[in-house]
């Protein structure tokens, strides 16, 4: 277990992702949080338990054209479509600033992006290579699968084998697979027969909004991811299942916004949680649910965070 991170109210806040040992459960979501360093502005970054970066592929990427973003009730859509400058540039860009926020007791998680399994190994060989201040990967596989027609990697649990299987030999720190919202349950058990240490989700939900006006999509794309507010109820239920399928831990996200949010996500059985689009409206919304889950677990009479961790009573 991590090094222990007594609170105001005296509640252990320490969780074990992994083995990745965040002094508190609170991550940031990949994509939504850029490398971290632009929201110094706002708040100590190392205040929070874990960041994940955009997820970054061995070769750039340009991403799909713009629109890329929309709003949608409660929520927003987007179709980035990965868009990165490769793993070298961002480790050169950013490697001195997450070195050092590794430094200051924040936890650091780079993210792998491929089309194709060898697209993903070449990623992580970069990482295993450039970043080695990083303290854990995570493998997006909610990517498409350019030579199978654009299927989801992690879409069947056949297919996110594959890709953990030639990956996970090459990475010697905690592997995280960042699932895509279907199969769940399937799906999470073949990550955890191939060697993964945790489990990310939800990835965006499919989604598509219209101009009625201009008969168009509101996207570049027809579809795009939904996320936000709007999806939450559907990632608690999903982060449940995987939880009950699998022993290794779970980082829930999706739709995080407050520490209700957040508490639902751990007492539903994610170990750490991670907030996402909220961080586009409420910049401090990560930090300030830090000190909140300390509060909320104090309530609930408890002096360690982890009991509450799949404590539902349903
Ligand atoms: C603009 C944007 C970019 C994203 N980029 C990535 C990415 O690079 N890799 C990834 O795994 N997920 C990406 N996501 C998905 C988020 O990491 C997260 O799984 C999803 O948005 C659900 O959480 P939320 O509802 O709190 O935003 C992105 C989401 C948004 C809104």
């Amino acid at each position: 277990m991590g090094e222990k991170n007594p609170s105001a109210e005296g509640v252990s806040l320490a969780v074990d992702l992994g083995g990745v040992r965040m002094k508190n459960p609170v991550n940031t979501a990949s994509g939504t949080f850029a490398f971290g360093s632009v929201f110094e502005g706002f708040f100590d970054v190392s205040r929070l338990g874990a960041i994940t970066c955009k997820g970054c592929s061995a070769e750039p990427w340009p991403g799909n054209p713009a629109p890329r973003m929309c709003e949608v009730p409660s929520g927003m859509m987007n179709t980035v479509g990965l868009a990165n400058p490769g793993v070298a540039a961002v480790v050169e860009q950013n490697g001195a600033y997450l070195a050092g926020l590794e430094e200051r007791g924040c936890r650091v998680i780079l993210q792998a992006a491929g089309h194709s399994v060898e697209e993903y190994v070449a990623a992580v060989e970069l990482i295993e290579e450039l970043a080695p201040w990083a303290s854990g990967v995570e493998l997006n596989i909610s990517c498409p699968n350019i030579a199978r027609g654009g299927a989801l990697v992690g879409g069947t649990p056949e297919s996110a084998a594959e890709v953990v299987r030639a990956v996970r030999p090459r990475v010697r720190r905690p592997l995280l697979v960042k699932m895509a919202p279907v199969r769940v349950p399937e799906v999470a058990r073949a990550c955890e027969a191939e060697g993964a240490d945790a489990l990310s989700l939800i990835n965006t939900i499919n989604g598509m909004s219209l101009d009625v006006r201009t008969r168009r999509s509101r996207l570049s794309r027809p579809t795009g991811g939904v996320s936000g507010p709007a999806i939450h109820a559907i990632a608690v239920r999903m982060v449940w299942e995987a939880a009950g399928a699998v022993k290794i831990p779970i980082n829930g996200m999706g739709g995080i916004a407050t520490w209700e949010d957040a508490a639902e996500m751990i007492l539903a059985g994610a170990t750490s949680v991670t907030v996402g689009t909220a961080n586009f409206y409420d910049p401090t919304c990560a930090e300030r649910i830090v000190g909140e889950l300390a509060a909320w677990a104090a309530e609930q009479g408890v002096t360690d965070i982890n009991e509450l961790i799949g404590a539902v009573e349903c």
